[in-house]
């Protein structure tokens, strides 16, 4: 079966991966009146999402300004940052159980991974050109698959900016990120190490595209039915997606912000890095022709929640969200620099 929205009466804590204490996650509203979401028209404008380290500084002004507005909307308020960033804690720590199933509500290490994210971005891209009144707003992306991108990109590091958080291991703020790290590895640092941990980038991503082209499940994630139990089946691009978590998060315990789901959507780099997750399945469904991921009504007629741009609860569905067109989105063309690695 499909998995279906929870029912919102029945929220309770959920449970911080790292404490395993429980945590308050349950959104401002218990009873809403959800309503099926429309896709925006083909005659609205296209919203394009450039890479953050390209941004000039008209695009940096508007984008903290849009943060901004939202950092200082009531707490209760769902549009809030705060509230937005709860969202990923509702749904990745457990506050609802499924409909008519003892097993909680998770979307991560699934197939659900990449669709939930899509939404979960789109809304957030939406509210924030509200809070400005700009209806092409868009969000950057963190563009960590080029050379020049695998840094944590400049805008969100002065301390002054409301793009910055405060727990980030600030060790890494110059450093160039490595694919495989792991926690207290020390930063790449002369000349031949940087370049070595570039190819090395490079040369996984290659790997991953080619080697999961013909199997999504490899990719996306494997199936996960309505009411079962968190597969824990994560794709190749979920288990890369990890490893930012860990490198933009605190060095020492707790883990919160970046480095724990509970909280990751409380450092603006999250929809930063995000942006990027979902572009790499953009590029992938496009590699593939845009051939659907799965023709299988338990993926496609899923659905999720979601709080949208005109305060309403929304059920969406993962098949309204299977190219960023259909949401009148995309991302600026970028060199794809692993094509053409050589090793
Ligand atoms: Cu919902 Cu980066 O995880």
């Amino acid at each position: 079966a499909p998995m279906v929205p929870p029912n919102l009466a029945t929220c309770h804590p959920a449970t911080d991966d790292e404490t395993k204490l429980p945590v308050a996650c349950c959104p401002p509203y218990s009873s809403a009146t959800i309503v099926d979401f429309k896709p925006p028209s083909s005659s609205e404008p296209l919203r394009v999402r450039k890479a953050a380290h390209k941004y000039n500084s008209d695009d940096i002004a508007k984008f903290e300004a849009a943060i901004a507005a939202m950092k200082a909307l009531p707490k209760d308020d769902p549009w809030s940052f705060g509230q937005q960033a709860t969202i990923h804690c509702t749904f990745c720590n457990g506050a609802f159980d499924q409909v008519n199933s003892k097993n909680l509500l998770q979307i991560h290490g699934s197939w659900f991974f990449l669709p939930w994210h899509r939404y979960y971005l789109y809304f957030w891209e939406k509210i924030l050109g509200k809070l400005i009144g700009d209806e092409t707003f868009a969000i950057p992306f963190w563009n960590w698959d080029s050379p020049k991108g695998m840094y944590l990109p400049k805008m969100y590091q002065p301390s002054s900016s409301p793009l910055s958080d405060d727990t980030r291991n600030k060790d890494h703020y110059s450093s160039v990120i490595d694919y495989k790290y792991s926690m207290n590895d020390p930063n790449p640092s002369t000349p031949a190490q940087i370049d070595e941990v570039v190819t090395r980038n490079l040369a996984e991503l290659d790997s991953i595209f080619k080697e999961t082209l013909q199997l999504p499940a490899l990719f996306m994630g494997k199936a996960q039915r309505g009411g079962e139990a968190a597969a824990n089946a994560q794709g190749r691009n979920e288990g890369l997606h990890n490893v930012f978590h860990q490198w933009v998060g605190p060095l020492q315990k707790p883990y919160h912000n970046m480095g724990n789901f509970a909280t990751a959507g409380k450092d603006p780099v999250f929809y930063g890095h995000h942006g990027n997750v979902d572009r790499m399945w953009d590029i992938y469904s496009k590699l593939r022709g845009q051939k659907v991921e799965f023709r299988d009504p338990d993926w496609l007629e899923s659905s999720f929640i979601f709080y949208d741009e005109n305060r309403q609860v929304v059920n969406v569905k993962v098949k309204d969200c299977l190219t960023p067109e259909s949401l009148r989105y995309s991302y600026a063309p970028e060199p794809l620099a692993w094509t053409t690695i050589r090793r």
